[in-house]
This record gives structure tokens, C-alpha cells and sequence, in this order.
């Protein structure tokens, strides 16, 4: 079973060169991938095609076997909300909301992963931030007060909850002092592989890359970067 194929895609931004052009890339199902490149290299713009927010001009973009750039607008949102765990660098949390409710935010947007959350996503919630060693203290604290560590493992619950097939993160631990990235990435790992999610998880930092399966340099598969470095 594959996670993730793309197949000869191409994306510009309006007004600008080619950003990508990648003729092939594929993720196993429950993969763990690290992905690096230089700021400006189109990472977070790869991303963005991959949750179905951005569009290629051409090619496509398989998903546990559905071609997203198919799809309705409509049906994306579905896909995504369904199938895919999002973890940003800013974690984009809602602040006034206790940080459980948070954590419970993929299970509003969608029954599949309410449905796969179990009989009570509430307490699957607490065993996940009790898991990622987030104190019951913090549970019902507005998540815009707790520790940017806090609130990240508080994003990392979030993204997990209701075992989403796929599991995107954008360099979610540049925030974090070297060792606590350790601990973080090796907690994301352990919990990707307990729900058995494939990991595509990018960042510029390739010190981290010996945590993964697998790494690959963006350069390596997107043809566009290597042209604009030529
Ligand atoms: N919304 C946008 N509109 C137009 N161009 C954009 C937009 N977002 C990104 N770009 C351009 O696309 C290219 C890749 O940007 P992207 O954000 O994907 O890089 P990145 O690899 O994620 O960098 P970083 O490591 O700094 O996060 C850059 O040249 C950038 O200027
Ligand atoms: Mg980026």
C-alpha cells in the first residue's frame, strides 16, 4: 500500500519560475520520511499541495490511492480533514481554547477520525497528552498560555488524534533547544508508529535526519531547484 505517489507535478507561484517539478516521489504506508532543503526551496509550498490547500499546474498527487488534484474543493477539504494530520511550525492552535478542545478539534471536523478516536475521543485525548508528557494541569489552560513546548506537543496531540493515515510537519521543532527537539521528534515518532501513519517531516535542519527511515534532499527530487541553483 502506498501513502503517497506523485507523478510528474509541476507548481509555479503566479508571476514566477517553476517552484517545483518533481517527476516522482512515493511514500510507503507508515513510512517515516525527513525531508530537507534551503529556506526558500518550496518545502512548505510542497506541503501545502500535498494537504490539498494549493493546486499544481500539472500532474498529480495520489493519496492512499485518490488523485487529490481531482477532487472538488469540497471533497479536498473531506480528504484532508479525513486522512491527513497537519503539524505546523506555528502550530496555529486556537488560543482562547482550552488545549483539550484543541487536541479534540479533528474529531469536530470529521466523524471518519472521531469514529477512529474511539468510544470516547475525550480520554483518547488525555492518553495522548499524557503520552507526549503534557501535565493534567495544562489540559484546560487556554492553549495561548501555555510553554511554546506546551503548545507544541499540544499540536502534535492534535495532528495524531483519530489515526490519520498521513502525518505532515513543517519544521515543528525549530522552536525548541537541541535536546528537547530530541525528545519531541522521538515522541512524534513513537506516536506516528502507533497509529501507523506515514511521516513526511521537513525541515533545513539535516542534523535531525538520523531519526528517520529515510532522507531525502528536496533538491534531489524537484528539478526546478536544480535548475534555479545552475
Ligand atoms: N504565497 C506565496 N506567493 C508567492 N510566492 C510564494 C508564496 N509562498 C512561497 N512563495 C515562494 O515560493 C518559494 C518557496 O517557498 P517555501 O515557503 O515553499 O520555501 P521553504 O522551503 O518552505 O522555506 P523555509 O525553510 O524558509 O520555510 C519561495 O521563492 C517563495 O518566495
Ligand atoms: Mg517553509
Amino acid at each position: 500500500m502506498t501513502a503517497l505517489r506523485i507523478t510528474d507535478l509541476v507548481f509555479r507561484w503566479p508571476r514566477q519560475a517553476a517552484c517545483l517539478d518533481i517527476q516522482g516521489f512515493e511514500l510507503a504506508a507508515g513510512e517515516r520520511v525527513f525531508l530537507h532543503g534551503a529556506s526558500g526551496s518550496g518545502k512548505s509550498t510542497l506541503l501545502g499541495l500535498l494537504g490539498g490547500v494549493a493546486l499544481p499546474q500539472a500532474g498529480r498527487i495520489e493519496l492512499l490511492g485518490t488523485d487529490i488534484t481531482r477532487l472538488s474543493s469540497r471533497a479536498r477539504d473531506r480528504f484532508r480533514a479525513d486522512h491527513i494530520g497537519f503539524l505546523f511550525q506555528q502550530f496555529n492552535l486556537l488560543p482562547w481554547l482550552p488545549a483539550i478542545d484543541n487536541v479534540l478539534l479533528p474529531c469536530t471536523f470529521s466523524a471518519r477520525r472521531r469514529e477512529r478516536a474511539g468510544a470516547d475521543p475525550r480520554a483518547e485525548a488525555e492518553r495522548m497528552l499524557r503520552h507526549l508528557d503534557l501535565q493534567p494541569e495544562s489540559w484546560r489552560k487556554p492553549a495561548g498560555e501555555l510553554s511554546v513546548g506546551q503548545q507544541q506537543r499540544v499540536a502534535a496531540a492534535r495532528a495524531l488524534i483519530g489515526r490519520p493515515e498521513i502525518l505532515i510537519a513543517d519544521e515543528p521543532t525549530s522552536a525548541l533547544d537541541a535536546e528537547r527537539q530530541q525528545v519531541f521528534i522521538d515522541l512524534l515518532l513513537q506516536e506516528s508508529a502507533a497509529v501507523g501513519a506515514a511521516l513526511v517531516f521537513v525541515s533545513h535542519d539535516q542534523r535531525l535526519a538520523g531519526h528517520f527511515d529515510r532522507s531525502v534532499a528536496l533538491h534531489e527530487i524537484n528539478t526546478a531547484a536544480t535548475e534555479s541553483v545552475t
